[in-house]
């Protein structure tokens, strides 16, 4: 099992029945984005992983030091911080950051804890003039200068400069803000790797949050993670999208230690059950998953895909401000292109409204998680953007089918498989006689970079 070999050819080709998700590509009528046709078919080991990595207090414990406190992660969007005084608080396990912006518009990111005796300085988020303590007053500006307290005459031996709020470092990428404890660690243009190079062409900085679903789910952030970053558990989690996602031809990409991708292709049966669904099978099914009442027609020698990039087009176009015609591909305007960055944050590429997930531990618990699915919508540039959408939040009891109305029931039944699932997994690992998981070498090839990255900095 350990030995390190090449995937062959055969290997690959095994998991295609019919076409890869390249194939389809050469089918697109326009200039395909080189990103796209990228494939890096990497094989990175066959050896099992120990359930304690999922289940273990002191797995945990040092995850919090090694990784949460050594990685750049995602806090919020900007959005939340536009103004000066705005602020937005990011809590992750026991650390707390309070994000704001300063008078001469720099953002600024503050450990979110009170020199005095400690109290934390902010809660959820909001507008105020300065970083003031609600317990005795110790007030700070918004660049982190200390200000004033009351009775200060008490506290001769703390000097104005010394009591500046200790900053953690920030940075910005398509619209979201990223902090890093590490004042070690790289650049975050570094540490992204290829990720800007490619998604930079679908503007996730020129995007509003149109939906956003927050909810707790019974399970470890890692098992959490690694649902969203294969399609194989759709063929048994989530039986409905045979009829138009390309499962078994994902594609799964690895670059560095923290960027991987899968895409898998909509519009066309997976190859394993194509024998039973029509063109038109497939058209209708991602018609009605995606809430639309119509079932248009297929002209003859029309295929699914290419009848639903025609009806996705004009809102693209619309949202965006923008004629993609002639120049958006098949794949851009509908199929699930979905790039993570180690450890937690899941963009999506396209043109349209895409996916952005991310998951968090839920405060210190090895077995809960909060997992933020956002829809992120363009705008036309030059244009103010629409106030993001509010947050709706769903505890740990509360099914993802109770967001229909926000998510709609298509997707909302999709996240509900998956949030009915992940509990049960997190059960059966502590039940595990095995120990151990067990991972395909093409299909979980994310999981397992995800796992050897995670082991660097667990390592470091
Ligand atoms: S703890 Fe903040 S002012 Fe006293
Ligand atoms: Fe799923």
């Amino acid at each position: 099992m350990n030995e390190k070999v090449n995937l062959t050819r055969e290997q690959i080709a095994a998991r295609d029945p019919s076409e890869t998700f390249q194939d389809l590509l050469d089918l697109e009528k326009v200039a395909v984005p080189a990103a796209l046709r990228e494939s890096t078919e990497t094989y990175l080991g066959s050896e099992d992983l120990s359930v304690e990595r999922y289940i273990s207090r002191d797995f945990f414990d040092r995850e919090v030091e090694k990784v949460w406190r050594k990685t750049w992660q995602v806090a919020c969007r900007e959005s939340r911080v536009r103004r000066t005084g705005d602020y937005f608080v990011y809590d992750i396990v026991n650390d707390s950051i309070v994000l704001t912006r300063s008078e001469s518009g720099q953002l600024k990111g503050f450990y979110n804890s009170c020199l005095h005796r400690g109290r934390a300085l902010k809660r959820g988020s909001g507008h105020s003039d300065n970083l003031r303590c609600p317990y005795h007053g110790w007030t700070w500006k918004l660049d982190g200068e200390f200000d004033s307290a009351p009775c200060q005459w008490d506290f001769p031996h703390i000097k104005q400069e010394d009591n500046k709020l200790p900053e953690v470092r920030v940075a910005t990428w398509g619209g979201w803000i990223f902090i890093n404890m590490d004042d070690e660690a790289p650049e975050l243009e570094e540490y992204m790797e290829v990720l800007p190079e490619h998604m930079n062409q679908w503007k996730h900085e020129h995007r509003y949050v149109s939906m956003h679903v927050e909810k707790v789910i019974g399970a470890n952030w890692k098992v959490v993670v690694e649902a969203f970053i294969e399609s194989y558990h759709a063929i048994a989690t989530h039986p409905q999208l045979m009829a138009f996602q390309a499962i078994d031809n994902s594609q799964y990409d690895v670059w560095g230690d923290h960027v991987s991708r899968t895409i898998t292709a909509y519009g066309v049966p997976n190859p394993t059950h194509a024998a039973k669904f029509s063109e038109q099978d497939s058209m209708d099914a991602m018609m009605k998953l995606a809430g639309m009442e119509e079932r248009p027609e297929l002209l003859p020698g029309q295929t699914a895909r290419e009848k639903l990039a025609e009806i996705s087009l004009p809102g693209a176009n619309e949202q965006a401000g923008e004629d993609f015609s002639g120049r958006a591909t098949m794949s851009e305007l509908m199929d699930s292109t979905l790039y993570s960055l180690f450890p937690n944050f899941a963009p999506w590429a396209g043109h349209g409204t895409v996916i952005t997930y991310r998951q968090r531990p839920n405060g210190n618990d090895v077995d809960s998680t909060i997992m933020d699915i956002f829809l992120l919508t363009r705008y036309p540039a030059g244009t103010e953007p629409p106030d993001d959408a509010p947050t709706f939040s769903l505890g740990i009891d509360e099914p993802f089918s109770s967001a229909a109305e926000v998510m709609g029931a298509g997707l909302s039944n999709v996240f509900n498989q998956d949030g009915v699932n992940l509990p049960q997994v997190q059960k059966g690992l502590r039940a595990s006689k095995k120990g151990a998981v067990s991972l395909g070498n093409y299909q979980e090839v994310r999981i397992r970079q995800f796992h050897q990255t995670l082991d660097k900095y667990l390592n470091a």
